[in-house]
């Protein structure tokens, strides 16, 4: 691994423990699934496009017959109680009769999740199920959360996905970013 980003606090997750537990949940998961057909796996973008590569590779390794499906939301006043969410693209297909699989990089406030799983749910899926790489503490979910990768404290973290403008999506770690960061 390089040098740390100088924005960047420390490394929150690993690279070798976000592996493991991917591969600790995809194994939970197809277990979990074993009788269903197939799994309709909702990707929310475009934070949650590198956890659900791996976690769909995972399944596959494990045989677990799976389509992947795309959903981008944008969310507004997070830091408010309203957490409007706007849906920017839809999934390509109709979900009905379908086992649907949201995932999803991170719950924060918990309002992206919560009003996902309420839209899709009025799609009548066979059932819905819900994934996060991680959640932060001060998350308000009032929607199950079925699989969850790791607890994490109420920073803002990077990496694996996530981003700060756009930016450090694409480091193989989470990490944690530095206040002065994003206060300046
Ligand atoms: C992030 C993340 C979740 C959401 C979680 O998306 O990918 O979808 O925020 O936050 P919440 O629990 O407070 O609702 P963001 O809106 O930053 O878009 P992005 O995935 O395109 O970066």
């Amino acid at each position: 691994m390089g040098d740390l980003h100088p924005d960047l606090a420390r490394v929150l997750i690993s690279k070798d423990a976000i592996e493991k537990r991917v591969k600790e949940m995809a194994k939970q998961i197809r277990g979990d699934f074993k009788d269903t057909q197939r799994l309709y796996i909702v990707g929310i973008l475009k934070g949650a496009f590198i956890f659900l590569a791996d976690l769909t590779r995972e399944l596959s390794e494990l045989s677990m017959p799976h389509v992947v499906d795309f959903m981008a939301l944008s969310s507004y006043g997070k830091s408010t109680e309203s957490g409007a969410v706007r849906i920017l693209m839809d999934l390509r297909e109709p979900i009905e009769n379908q086992h649907v699989l949201i995932v999803e990089d991170i719950v924060d406030t918990g309002h992206t999740l919560s009003y996902l799983y309420h839209i899709l749910e009025g799609r009548k899926p066979a059932s819905l199920h819900t994934c996060a790489l991680v959640r932060k503490q001060r998350e308000r979910l009032n929607v199950p959360l079925d699989y969850i990768g790791f607890d994490i404290p109420d920073v803002w973290v990077v990496g694996y996905g996530l981003d700060f403008a756009d930016q450090f999506r694409t480091l193989p770690y989470v990490a944690e970013l530095k206040r002065e960061a994003y206060t300046r």
